[in-house]
């Protein structure tokens, strides 16, 4: 399903995700389920820290592949998930996951295609694809009126002047 308020967008460098990735978290209000997809080195967790940022995070946010979860507390808590190794597990995973979705968090999961399974009904996903050793394509698919709002405001922040 496509939407009026898709965004598509290439960024041209590591500080261009995060700085959309920035302008993102700044607009989140709390309960925002985030799903980023795309090849390994893509640029999820670049976009992640971005995010990161944008919600008062201080100090690094590194990728959780092998936690599988970090938690972060900034003016609203992160909840960064990299399902990478969930490949078939997605049972264990959305009993896990669940108790994540909370109004005072945000939850960035990575890999969400490994959990496919138990996708809310409503969430921004983002879908990175590699254009050239520097430049990503992004693609922004809001999923629910929450989200198409989200991409209104954020539509604004990050691409007008
Ligand atoms: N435009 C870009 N946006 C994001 N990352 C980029 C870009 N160009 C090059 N890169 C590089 O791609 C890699 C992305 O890594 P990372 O964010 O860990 O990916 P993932 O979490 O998807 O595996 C980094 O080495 C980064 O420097
Ligand atoms: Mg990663």
């Amino acid at each position: 399903m496509n939407t009026q308020t898709s965004v598509d967008f290439i960024s041209q460098s590591p500080d261009q995700t995060f700085l959309v990735g920035e302008h993102l978290g700044t607009l989140c209000q709390g309960g925002e389920m985030i799903w980023l997809s795309g090849a390994l080195g893509c640029g999820k967790t670049a976009l992640a820290q971005g995010i990161a940022r944008g919600l008062g995070i201080q100090g690094s946010v590194t990728s959780p592949t092998f936690t599988v979860l970090k938690e972060y507390q900034g003016r609203l808590a992160l909840f960064h998930f990299d399902f990478y190794r969930f490949e078939g597990q997605e049972r264990a995973a959305a009993i896990e996951f669940a108790d994540y979705r909370r109004d005072d968090a945000v939850c960035a999961v990575e890999w969400a295609e490994h959990a496919a399974d138990f996708l809310p009904d409503e969430y921004l996903l983002v879908k990175i694809g590699v254009v050239s050793p520097t430049k990503r394509a992004l693609q922004f698919r809001p999923r629910g009126a929450r989200y198409e709002r989200l991409m209104q405001s954020f539509q604004t922040l990050a691409f007008r002047p």
